[in-house]
């Protein structure tokens, strides 16, 4: 079992896909051990992107992410991290493929909607960052019997 961050941007929170990007990652199977709205604090984001500091992206991200409320979910499931960058799709709407969130949302390459964590280790740092200690519910879940 993996549990994943993933958050969805300001352009998907505004445009009202909340529910239908949700909707994706649970009838995939997945399971949400942590959700909430939220505006991100300029630091928090800073050091959620730290490594693309001085990237000619940087700054621009840093404001839209900070510029109204973002939706975060820590995502749990058997090889979490690559199903969800799978369901999520590639970085420019216009080139991800149908069927993925991106691929089916959204026509732009920084207002991309969502977030992902990109291995089992920025995972782990990243859900560190997004959530307290003690914040992430544990679920014994008996139905992976019919997931799995
Ligand atoms: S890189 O340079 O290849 O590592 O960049 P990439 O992995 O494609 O993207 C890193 C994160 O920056 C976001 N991104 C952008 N945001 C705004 N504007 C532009 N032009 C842009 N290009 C890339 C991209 O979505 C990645 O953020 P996350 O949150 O992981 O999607």
């Amino acid at each position: 079992m993996e549990t994943t961050l993933i958050f969805l941007k300001p352009d998907a929170v505004q445009r009202g896909l909340i529910g239908s990007i949700v909707g994706r990652f649970e009838a995939k199977g997945l399971t949400f051990v942590g959700m909430k709205l939220m505006n991100v604090p300029k630091d928090l984001a800073e050091k959620h992107y730290a490594e693309h500091q001085g990237k000619p992206f940087y700054d621009g991200l840093i404001a839209f992410v900070t510029s109204s409320p973002v939706f975060v979910m820590a995502i749990r499931g058997v090889n979490a991290v690559a199903v969800c960058r799978t369901l999520i799709g590639a970085t420019n709407g216009q080139k991800a493929d149908p069927g993925t969130i991106r691929g089916d949302f959204g026509m732009s390459g920084g207002y991309n909607m969502i977030h992902g964590s990109d291995s089992l280790e920025s995972a782990e740092r990243e859900l560190a960052l997004w959530f307290d200690d003690g914040e992430l519910a544990t679920i014994d879940k008996t139905l992976d019997q019919w997931v799995y």
